[in-house]
């Protein structure tokens, strides 16, 4: 008896959900999801089983017998603050499969609900976001990666809305009664104004894949499997069109890099801009902040990595959160090689150097706190939201980069090719990767030293900086800030904002306010349509004490809710003194409705570390 996971109740000694069939009623004038789960497990059980929850109300558990016997359960009293509440079943003997019904709260940490006047299409919408450990707030279920499920879907909504899953659409229809098996009465099911949309996911998918979306949208289709879906109208629907146009293609380059995509369909979602990330890669339907619309490389590579997860993560998942690296690592490793096939190696040498700043901006983050800058950090006791960084992303990806040039490309390519037909629908750990990597690539432990990749603090000696031409002369004019040299207009002529990306994060961070307006007056970044920039532009600029940005960062905290730009923001207000610091706490209270509940608490957390 002890827990598989350091972030979820599941017993080791318990089988774990397999499948589960999902009705959910969703109450827009109560922000609350009227809800049924039919569990069935993967081998019979008899007495305790714990599942995960959090801030869910459960109303009944019954068994599947005609008649339903009662299920005693129990619902921890206190939550824990980073796990939730354990639901403990008492099953009757030899139960394989039962039904839960339950409520969930308005402050489901997974769920953002948006009112009308907070939407483009001035609908409600509705939309989840359960990585890493928020789909116990939607469902009961067994929330580690490690427990992998097929489900079905019914989504009740009214019907001038639609919704999307990731899953099969199966239809969109009329209600019919008794489908909820209880999650409401058939009166409310079956009311006129409402339809139900129909999924089906068929393949084993961890529960922080599980998502869905209700709201005013609608779709363009992009190619033979993909199609994007926005809310907003026409011209948002274009513009997405023509920004993701080229997808299609990148499909087909992950499938010759990494073997055939398994998913059937790879649509795209563009969300309303309080999505707390630049993308999720929920399967068949990615997740998009809208900031990456902006027509230029930057909004392809966010899908190029999110696509990758098809492979690295959806196909093979990271067993804990602790192995989160062999998500991320991988995957970032394996969008730089789509983008190298795309948009070409001058371009995936820009993304690896900015990479490269990132995980060194990481080692000054935890210079106290040197467990996360470990691959394979220990989590116990640790919410993953809060410790969320580029590490697993980068310094995963100078890892499996390191292994690629001691054993040259064609080889690397094939052990990669190897180990995804290997493991798929496979949730592993990292140990079960450095065994078949010994196996594999007999002797490699003589040339890498493994254990201090994976186990070591800090970035080991044989990770490489890029090399590239225009990666070094970005670096260079940065360092030529500091005594005072702006780059002139030839220079920057052909930037687009990776390349400002990477200069502004370049910079020394001790500069002078002069310096920075400076900068400013000539290019404008302040103001760049392009969130990236403006806000690598922003972070520079507050510790200066310059106050003329005050009004640039209040509009991009309100009106962008992406976790990336949040923190920075925040981070740097609030280590300030004084103003700063007010500003900061008056634009939280302002903007704190519009975040997505995991962006509220990640800002909280900020704002009452340095109080
Ligand atoms: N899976 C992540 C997003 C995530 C990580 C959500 C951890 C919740 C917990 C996604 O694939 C991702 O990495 N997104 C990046 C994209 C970037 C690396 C191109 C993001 O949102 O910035
Ligand atoms: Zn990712």
């Amino acid at each position: 008896m002890a827990p598989v996971d350091p972030h979820s109740y599941t017993d080791d000694a318990h089988p774990v959900t397999a499948k589960a069939a999902l009705a959910f009623y969703l109450d827009f004038a109560a922000s609350t999801i009227h809800a049924s789960a039919l569990l069935t497990l993967s081998s019979p059980h008899s007495g305790d089983l714990l599942l995960d929850t959090r801030s869910l109300t459960v109303h009944s558990a019954a068994t599947t017998t005609s008649p339903p016997d009662q299920i005693p359960f129990s619902l921890a009293a206190a939550a824990d603050p980073i796990l939730g509440s354990s639901l403990t079943l008492t099953l009757p003997p030899n139960t394989t499969s039962f039904l839960i019904l339950f409520s969930t709260s308005p402050a489901a940490s997974a769920l953002q609900w948006l009112s009308p006047p907070q939407t483009a299409s001035s609908l409600p919408f509705v939309f989840s976001q359960c990585q890493s450990i928020h789909a116990r707030s939607v469902f009961p279920c067994h929330d580690t990666p490690a427990a992998r499920l097929t489900y079905t879907l019914l989504l009740n909504v009214p019907d001038n809305l639609s919704a999307v899953a990731a899953a099969r659409h199966v239809a969109r229809r009329d209600p019919l009664a008794d489908e909820h098996q209880g999650a409401c009465d058939d009166a409310l099911w079956c009311a006129q104004g409402r339809i139900v949309e129909e999924f089906e996911m068929e393949q084993p998918v961890p529960p922080y894949l599980f998502a869905f979306a209700a709201g005013g949208i609608g779709f363009r289709d992009l190619g033979p499997r993909t199609r994007v879906y926005a809310e907003g109208g026409d011209r948002v629907l274009d513009e997405a069109a023509r920004e993701f146009a080229g997808v299609e293609e990148m499909v087909k380059v992950g499938e010759s890099l990494f073997g055939p995509y398994e998913w059937e369909r790879f649509d795209l979602l563009v969300l309303p801009p309080s999505f707390p990330y630049g993308g999720m890669e929920n399967p068949r339907m990615v997740f998009l902040t809208p900031t990456v619309i902006k027509g230029d490389a930057a909004g392809a590579q966010v899908v190029a990595h999110e696509l990758a997860h098809s492979w690295t993560g959806n196909l093979i998942t990271n067993k804990t959160n602790e192995d989160f690296w062999l998500n991320e690592g991988f995957t970032t490793y394996a969008e730089r090689r789509i983008v190298e096939v795309v948009q070409g190696e001058e371009r995936a040498a820009l993304n690896m150097g900015i990479g490269w700043r990132g995980l060194n901006r990481m080692m000054e983050r935890f210079k106290d706190n040197m467990e996360f800058t470990k691959l394979k950090p220990k989590m116990a006791g640790i919410d993953p939201d809060d410790v969320y960084s580029e590490v697993p992303y980068e310094k995963g990806f100078q890892f499996l980069w390191r292994i690629e040039r001691q054993i040259g490309r064609p080889a690397f390519d094939e052990f990669l090719k190897n180990y995804i037909a290997t493991f798929k629908f496979k949730s592993i750990d990292t140990e079960t990767f450095l065994e078949f990597l010994k196996t594999n690539v007999p002797g490699i432990e003589n040339q890498i030293d493994l254990q201090l990749w994976v186990e070591g603090t800090g970035i080991p000696p044989d990770a490489m900086e890029p090399d590239s031409a225009i990666y070094k002369k970005i670096c260079s004019l940065a360092a030529e800030f500091k005594s005072g040299k702006l780059p002139s207009e030839d220079e920057v002529a052909d930037w687009s904002g990776q390349e400002w990306e990477l200069y502004l994060e370049n910079l020394p961070t001790d500069v002078e306010a002069s310096q920075v307006t400076a900068l400013d007056e000539r290019y404008k970044l302040s103001e760049s349509r392009d969130y990236e920039v403006k806000v690598a532009f922003l972070q520079l600029a507050i510790p200066t004490g310059c106050r003329c940005y005050f009004n640039e960062v209040e509009k991009c905290l309100k009106q962008v809710g992406r976790m990336k730009y949040l923190r920075p923001l925040y981070s740097s207000l609030a280590r300030c003194s004084g103003e700063e610091k007010m500003l900061a706490h008056r634009i939280f209270s302002e903007a704190h409705e519009f975040y997505h509940p995991i962006a509220r608490s990640v800002a909280e957390s900020i704002l009452s570390k340095h109080s």
